[in-house]
């Protein structure tokens, strides 16, 4: 890559470069080789611009062929696999791509969290960011539903179940008939009691128009911000200083050959699986018959395990406490030192070890405890419901990882120490819980080591 400091003609050609060039208006002129360290970014951000375009190519070409009504839904997606010419593979790639869009945003959410990228001016895009991360999980939630099979059917019910949890507080409070809020949010994301063509309607609008054009304006404010942001995170010695400039190198056009390198190896990986494996279709929606067990999407899992222990807490209390955690981290830590590091250096480190320890431990003992055991319902039959709501394992756990947070607050001083231990419990907690829902759920919410054991219904 060349180094800066061209002569001034030099200067003046490459700024008529950057006015004709649609790359250098996404990207700065000049890259800090410090992002370019590719254990710093793994490239996540990048990915993800790249599955978003896949996505919508893909969702563009469905779309020409798709029915969004519930008597010709599911015949219109038979006919994408059966009979339109490539769109197996379409509707391969576009199911492939959209998972990869949520692990993805994840991990990148990891990567921006444990390097400390929130910091030094950055709150903003981290917020811009956690709202990106919803949409994301809307966009695929939303899609869910469009096959309109039984998997899709019984998910999308489950998942506006979710919706509804806070009504075991209304109930418990006595003033659902008033104030019934789980129900109001239910009809808003599903149009009534139950899913059906209103809907369908519904997804289907917010996941062609509404949440696309949402996600492309905030992904355009989000590259925006990061070159006003100054570029990429780094480390304090690398700050910028008088002469930073001179530090850069000129991103065209060595950073465009890497980037289509990554897109074309992300095309290939894509393109085999969905050669491959083929994005699952069950038998047409039968509201009569439910599946069993009924499973929500995947990545809401870990929810729908929590709901099962008590819908309020599970459902709405602990997402909801996260999600706020989430946003307000900038604004509780602002320890801007300790930005572009891996965890903030070895102690960080040791730190999230140790809370990733201590979230196991305490997920599996209450794990065992309620399997082997049961829990309080079972204990003492007549109890209020309001003991299962404030002391579920998924409550319960809530305060065990608080209480650590406060420990680790008292002996570092430290509030990114504070923050760490925090988002590390609450990370190994949401795979617990969601590696629970997926692989050792059966039916009638059943745990089971392995799906061989479910009973034959
Ligand atoms: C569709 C979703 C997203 C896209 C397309 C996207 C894209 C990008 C890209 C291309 C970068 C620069 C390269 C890199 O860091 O890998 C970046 C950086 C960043 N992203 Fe995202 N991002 C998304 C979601 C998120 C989420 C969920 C968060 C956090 C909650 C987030 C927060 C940030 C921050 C704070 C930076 C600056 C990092 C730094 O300065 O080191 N982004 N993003």
């Amino acid at each position: 890559m060349q180094k800066n400091n061209p002569g001034r003609s030099g200067g003046i050609e490459r700024i008529g470069r950057i006015t004709k060039n649609f790359f250098l208006h996404i990207h700065a002129s000049k890259v800090h080789p410090f992002s370019l360290k590719p254990t710093y970014t793994f490239g996540l951000g990048i990915i993800l611009g790249m599955l978003f375009i896949i996505m919508v190519f893909t969702g563009v070409v469905l779309m020409v062929y798709y029915t969004p009504s519930v008597d010709r839904a599911y015949e219109s997606v038979k006919d994408i696999i059966y009979i339109v010419p490539g769109g197996r593979v379409i509707r391969n790639l576009h199911r492939w791509a959209s998972y990869g869009m949520v692990i993805v945003t994840f991990l990148h959410l990891i990567r921006v969290f444990y390097t400390g990228s929130y910091l030094g001016g950055r709150s903003r895009n981290w917020v811009i960011g956690v709202v990106m991360f919803i949409v994301v999980l809307l966009m695929s939630f939303s899609g869910y539903l469009l096959p309109w099979d039984q998997l899709s059917y019984w998910a999308i019910t489950i998942g506006s179940n979710i919706a509804a949890s806070s009504r075991e507080l209304t109930d418990l409070l006595g003033i659902t008939n008033q104030f019934d809020i789980g129900g109001i949010t239910k009809k808003l994301l599903i149009g009534g009691e139950m899913v059906g063509q209103p809907a369908l309607s519904r997804f289907f609008a917010m996941h062609v128009i509404f949440l696309p054009l949402t996600l492309l304006i905030l992904i355009g404010v989000h590259f925006w911000r990061i070159r006003k942001d100054g570029g990429l995170s780094r480390p304090l010695q690398y700050a910028e200083s008088k002469h930073a400039d001179d530090n850069k190198w000129y991103s065209w056009p060595v950073m465009m050959w890497l980037e289509l390198a990554v897109f074309f190896s992300l095309l290939a990986v894509l393109l085999l699986l969905a050669l491959f494996a083929d994005a699952p279709l069950l038998e047409k929606a039968n509201p009569a018959f439910p599946e069993n067990p009924a499973k929500s999407p995947w990545y809401f899992l870990g929810i729908q395990e929590m709901v099962s222990y008590s819908a309020f807490a599970g459902g709405m209390a602990v997402p909801l406490l996260y999600v706020a955690f989430l946003f307000s981290v900038p604004y509780i830590d602002r320890e801007h030192d300790l930005t572009g590091l891996w965890f903030s250096g070895r102690k960080g480190l040791k730190i999230a070890l140790h809370s990733a320890l201590f979230a196991f431990l305490v997920i599996v003992l209450q794990l065992f405890v309620m399997i082997r055991f049961g829990w309080l319902r079972d204990w003492f039959p007549g109890i209020s419901q309001w003991w299962v709501l404030l002391f579920n394992p998924a409550s319960v756990t809530a305060y065990c990882f608080i209480g650590f947070a406060q420990v680790i607050k008292r002996m570092t001083g430290s509030t990114r120490m504070t923050a760490i231990a925090l988002f590390t419990l609450s990370l190994i907690g949401l795979i617990l819980f969601t590696a629970v829902g997926i692989l050792f759920r059966g039916p009638n919410w059943e745990f089971f080591w392995s799906p061989a054991r479910w009973p034959t219904v």
